[in-house]
């Protein structure tokens, strides 16, 4: 169930400001969240702001938002931060995963917004689901390998799920209000992705074979990190998407469908039996479906500049090309599979993608490489506990990394 109706009664104007914890507070999502915050402070306060090592950044981030909490996970970082900060300012700094997941369980919070890149999201995403948080889920890699385990914990902590991802957000906004979660009784024939084809859309095979990091991560409309810049070049950004989809609006593969649209305006398109479609546009920026999670069920301005669609001539929509773009295929072939396969694509993807943007692995070989990984372990049954998606989760990784020896870069 994406949402419950225990969050859902409309937030007082004269309410204090709601408690938000940043998950991934220094990155691409974790910035625009802080802006749309910056813009509604009578609405939300950043209560707490976590990330991973970045002292200067998380430095900056305190003096322009005075959090209570600041989390470093690397305990080193957060003792250099410490010292770094002046005596006056009250924001304490703690270290560690495990006060990352107490500070996202912590009793004053209200909102939760997942954003750290990849499977170290989990532990902490997951804390806040059972302590029954609202949780704006940025962070697709710990819902793709957790699965049922996460919903699970959502639905038993009493937590409400709402999507940033564009896409999912842009679904949620085209399902009808009263059925959130349930999209098949109420006559969804399709969910349809759009895709704005990434960086290789045009680029031939051998081209898209040898593109360098730095060509992958030259996203045309988005400005996101390099993990998923190199997931939305490769399209498994998309076939991530595709299990997100499934998992999040209970829908089958055979309802689930990608459009490549280049100028990413369209965000995602809900079709119904009665042949109506449904869109949600906007410009390509992530403080709208943040702030539409943010506000939800009301709405509140996001600072994004309003879509002028005469300014924007065309909008083109085309089939996507698996022949190219291999691990869409690899994804779809994962949903099929069932939950292993997901959280097995999902964990070589990581290594194969931190391997590329480490100069040791060639741009074709992250579709081989995560090929070879499904190959031999997609049959694993479905695991059913935390501990059981650990397990896979370590499995894929030593496979991708054997690949890795077995391939060293020319
Ligand atoms: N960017 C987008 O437009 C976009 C759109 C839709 C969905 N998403 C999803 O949102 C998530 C974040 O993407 P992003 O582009 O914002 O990534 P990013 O810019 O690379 O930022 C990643 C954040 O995660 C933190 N982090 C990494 N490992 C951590 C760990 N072990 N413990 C605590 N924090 C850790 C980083 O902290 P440090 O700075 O200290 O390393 C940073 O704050 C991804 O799952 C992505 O798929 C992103």
């Amino acid at each position: 169930m994406l949402v419950n109706n225990r969050h859902s009664a409309s937030t007082e104007r004269s309410a204090p400001p709601r408690n938000v914890v940043l998950l991934g507070a220094t990155g691409s999502i974790g910035r625009s969240t802080l802006a749309v915050i910056g813009h509604q402070p009578a609405r939300f306060k950043a209560w707490a702001l976590v990330a991973r090592n970045s002292v200067a950044a998380m430095y900056e981030l305190i003096l322009q938002h005075s959090p209570r909490y600041a989390v470093l996970t690397d305990p080193a970082a957060a003792s250099a931060l410490r010292q770094r900060l002046p005596a006056q300012v009250r924001t304490e700094v703690l270290h560690g995963e495990q006060a990352a997941c107490e500070i996202a369980a912590h009793a004053d919070v209200d909102t939760v917004v997942a954003a750290i890149v990849g499977a170290a999201g989990l532990p902490t995403s997951l804390a806040a689901a059972r302590a029954g948080k609202r949780i704006l889920l940025a962070n697709k890699e710990a819902l793709v390998m957790a699965g049922q385990v996460f919903l699970n914990a959502v639905r038993e902590g009493g937590s409400q799920l709402l999507p940033v991802d564009s896409e999912h957000n842009a679904v949620f906004q085209c399902l009808p209000a009263s059925t959130q979660g349930s999209p098949n009784v109420t006559g969804v024939r399709r969910v349809i992705l759009t895709a704005s084809g990434g960086p290789f859309r045009q680029a031939s095979l051998a081209q898209i074979a040898n593109a360098t990091p730095e060509q992958a991560c030259a996203h045309p409309n988005w400005s996101m990190g390099r993990k998923i810049s190199v997931d939305s070049a490769t399209m498994m950004n998309k076939g991530l998407e595709l299990i997100e989809a499934a998992l999040l609006f209970n829908l089958p593969a055979r309802q689930l469908d990608v459009l490549v649209h280049p100028q990413s305006i369209v965000h995602s398109l809900v079709e119904y039996i009665d042949g109506s479609v449904l869109a949600q546009l906007g410009n390509p920026d992530m403080r709208t479906p943040i702030a539409h999670a943010l506000a939800w069920p009301e709405r509140c301005e996001s600072g994004v500049n309003l879509l002028d669609l005469s300014k924007h001539g065309r909008l083109e929509f085309e089939a996507p090309d698996e022949l190219r773009f291999p691990c869409l295929r690899l994804a779809r072939e994962a949903l099929a599979g069932g939950a292993a396969a997901a959280c097995v694509l999902n964990g070589a993807n990581e290594i194969a993608v931190a391997a590329f943007l480490a100069g040791r692995l060639r741009f074709g070989q992250i579709a081989q490489l995560n090929e070879v990984v499904m190959d031999r372990l997609a049959a694993l049954p479905g695991p059913t506990t935390l501990d059981a998606v650990l397990e896979v989760d370590e499995l894929a990784r030593r496979a991708a990394n054997d690949y890795l020896l077995a391939h060293p870069t020319p």
